[in-house]
């Protein structure tokens, strides 16, 4: 099954090492980084979303380009990595999902690196995260996707 994931993972490469080791047990994945240029997606089985969180949100990059680039009934599968879990970070992206009548696979949320302000001054958040357990979780979710 030909898989895209579209990411944004610009703080540490936190979500980009998730889907580096999907890629590696999976080679009809494509990478598809939104910072990158546009792409047409519609050559896709399943599209994966994928980003870091940032002030509550997957990314704003993400969420235009899904906006502009997701295709019309096609399943999703979400993925996100945070300095602090909560459910609601998936709320925007949904809400584009359901505007296309993509149906939901899965989601998958871990804990990333996060240096974000005040919180570099006492050495970040999630410190060594996502570590090897996070990534070993993140290509058991990827597999067990249908
Ligand atoms: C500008 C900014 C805003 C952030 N906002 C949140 C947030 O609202 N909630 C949270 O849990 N983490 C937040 N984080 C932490 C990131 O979500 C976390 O470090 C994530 O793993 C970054 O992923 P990336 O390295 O793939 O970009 C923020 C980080 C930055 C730089």
């Amino acid at each position: 099954m030909k898989t895209g994931i579209i990411y944004y993972s610009a703080h540490h490469g936190n979500t980009k090492k998730l889907l580096d080791a999907i890629r590696q047990i999976d080679d009809e994945v494509d990478l598809i980084n939104v910072t990158e240029g546009e792409r047409d997606l519609s050559e896709y089985d399943r599209i994966g979303i994928a980003s870091g969180i940032y002030y509550g949100n997957f990314a704003k990059q993400v969420l235009a380009y899904a906006e502009k680039h997701l295709p019309a009934g096609r399943p999703v599968f979400l993925i996100c990595t945070c300095g602090a879990p909560r459910r609601g970070y998936y709320d925007q992206i949904r809400k584009i999902m359901q505007t296309r009548r993509c149906d939901e696979l899965g989601a998958y949320q871990c804990l990333g690196f996060d240096t974000f302000g005040p919180f570099k001054l006492i050495g970040g958040l999630a410190k060594d995260h996502p570590d090897a357990d996070d990534i070993a979780k993140a290509v058991r979710f990827y597999r067990e996707l249908r």
